[in-house]
């Protein structure tokens, strides 16, 4: 009862009422939503529009006929203090504060704040992905952030999720970058380990400098992919060096976001391409373009109106990043099982993965009814200036410094905040405040928007602001400490106050948001959520008093279960909750 959605309860409601009304006319299930006004009501269907043309009757006869049925029918007694017509036959509910007190109740004794689903799925998560030998740069901040939230929230639904990192760790720029590095005066293995990835960054540009004003270099490069995709034990050994500097780099990230990601690069498919071109070739879905094998899909074109071609072999026999994602795609079906999967990349490769999913689609490789494909792009992150975000220098901000900087700045306002904590203290929810607002700024703007990035904006103790949320939690967690919950087996909660029976309203609302964000992906919707809830929190405190109320039991149940609803919240976000703020 507690893992159905306030919308499900009120649509089986009116089902009942139409089963009964119109038992053989086979009418599409009714669709409940939030109420547009809440002066009418909490909730509103609006099916009555549609159902009335395919009974003949006009929408108010049968949404009269519906709110009759509901008036007399004992179960939507129990559940509905209100409900009534309005307008040309929309239908207008309201809950009954003993029927949110009962989930409320049931939500305590049971504990279970995310209900696992009944059916897992094996879902695939393809976020962060960098490029080996260059530093990460927002976009992947931004991918690392959103998909480790939708990992998040699938893994708390009880699915089976695989978080991959599709690091680019293969292809020519790499033959380029080695040609480069042995040729440097006093090359020698041990001298490649010393290397960070700042010199790998410069070593890149020099070698490209080099691969486009030089041709004997590009020769001695273009040799040299030949040589690593070959398996030359001299160039893998560099290859190796390379990813181990980079990886640790964006390990320190990782660490510092808190976000586990299984490292499974291009290179991991490598071995797989020749085959998949078989395959297409086999299939006859290749054509041949110039000298390259590309797949033309209709509706794809480019800026001329020609049709876009979907390149998977080049000229030259190379293979590319396209062909690599259908590897990918083809071996996360057919060997991972994936039923999900998921690509976190800006909105710039949307073209990208519309044109595999549909290529793959065409080519028997993807099956849209067993496998659900979804590109999850996001905007740009933008500067105060409302230019693409850069550092003072021009050069793009090191992700490892601008996280560094929130934390410190987070520290500043603690320290000026609250004065008497330990250093420890600080040291830790300085962490939490900092790292917690860069994520919550992210998650909080619409995905597919840029945003602006403002350390001042996202560390506010107001608005919709990761320190807001931490703030209601705190609040929530100080005012447990001095009260008595009432006891779990047999709880009897009853809500009176108007803030009362929001709050309650509000906590039960957490299923339709997950849902909302499985669905959509966008988990704006969530953090939208919990602002929404610390606001109701906020206004319960207010009109509320809890310690030392004669309802003083009942009380600090709301204020309990608000408190886990904002900690799972936040943890689903991918941020901690501090014990003071
Ligand atoms: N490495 C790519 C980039 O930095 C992102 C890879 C995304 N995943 C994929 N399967 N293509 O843009």
């Amino acid at each position: 009862m507690i893992s159905s959605t306030l919308e499900s309860v009120l649509e089986g409601l009116v089902k009942k009422a139409t089963d009964t009304l119109y038992p053989s006319a086979n009418l599409p299930p009714p669709e409940v939503v939030p109420a547009k006004d809440p002066s009418f009501g909490d909730y509103q269907c609006n099916s009555a529009m549609k159902w009335a043309k395919q009974l003949g009757i006009s929408p108010r006869e049968v949404a009269t006929a519906i709110v009759e049925h509901l008036h007399i029918d004992e179960e939507s007694q129990k559940v509905l203090d209100r409900v009534e017509v309005a307008g040309p036959g929309f239908i207008n509910m309201k809950f009954r504060a003993s029927y949110l007190a009962e989930r409320i109740g049931a939500l305590y004794e049971h504990d279970e704040i995310i209900p696992k689903t009944p059916s897992p799925k094996r879902v695939i998560v393809d976020f962060s992905s960098p490029n080996i030998a260059k530093e990460m740069h927002v976009g992947h901040l931004r991918s690392t952030i959103i998909g480790d939230c939708l990992s998040r929230i699938f893994e708390a639904l009880g699915h089976k999720v695989l978080r991959l990192n599709h690091v680019g760790d293969w292809g020519t720029a790499f033959g380029m970058l080695i040609a480069h590095i042995q040729s440097l005066p006093g090359f020698s293995f041990e001298q490649v380990k010393t290397y960070t990835l700042s010199d790998l960054m410069r070593l890149y540009k020099e070698s490209k400098v080099r691969f486009d004003a030089d041709p004997l270099f590009r020769k001695t490069a273009q040799q040299e992919v030949v040589r690593l995709q070959g398996g030359d034990s001299s160039s893998l050994f560099i290859w190796r060096i390379i990813c181990d500097i980079s990886r640790k780099a964006y390990s320190e990230i990782y660490d510092l976001l808190d976000v586990k990601v299984e490292e499974r690069g291009e290179s991991f498919y490598n071995p797989m391409l020749p085959k998949i071109i078989e395959e297409l070739e086999e299939k006859k879905f290749l054509v041949n373009s110039e000298g390259a094998k590309c797949m033309f899909l209709r509706g794809f074109t480019n800026r001329e109106g020609n049709p876009l071609p979907l390149m998977l072999q080049k000229s030259d026999g190379g293979y590319n990043y396209d062909t690599t994602d259908m590897a990918a795609l083809a071996q996360r079906i057919r060997e991972e099982k994936a039923d999900r999967i998921i690509y976190v990349t800006d909105s710039g490769q949307a073209t990208h993965f519309q044109m595999i999913f549909e290529a793959a689609n065409e080519a028997g490789i993807l099956n849209p009814n067993t496998t659900r494909v979804d590109h999850v792009p996001f905007g740009l992150v933008l500067g105060p200036d409302g230019k693409k975000f850069k550092t003072r220098s021009g050069e793009t901000e090191r992700l490892i410094d601008l996280l560094q900087t929130a934390i410190s700045r987070a520290d500043t306002m603690l320290r000026a905040r609250n004065p008497d904590w330990t250093e420890e203290e600080y040291k830790q929810i300085a962490h939490t405040l900092g790292i917690g607002a860069v994520k919550y700024a992210d998650l909080s703007s619409h995905r597919v928007s840029d945003y602006m990035f403002s350390y001042d904006r996202m560390l506010r103790f107001e608005g919709n602001t990761a320190a807001f949320i931490m703030y209601s939690y705190v609040r929530c967690a100080s005012i447990l400490r001095k009260v008595t919950l009432a006891p779990k087996k047999d709880v009897h909660i009853t809500l009176q106050h108007p803030s009362e029976i929001l709050l309650a309203k509000v906590i039960c609302q957490l299923p339709t948001t997950i849902e909302e964000v499985v669905e959509s992906l966008l988990p704006n919707r969530l953090t939208d959520y919990l602002y929404s809830l610390a606001e109701a929190f906020n206004a319960f405190f207010r009109d509320c008093r809890v310690e030392g109320d004669i309802r003083e039991q009942e009380r600090a149940v709301l204020v309990f279960l608000t408190g886990e609803v904002l900690k799972t919240g936040l943890h689903l976000l991918g941020i901690r909750t501090p014990t003071k703020m």
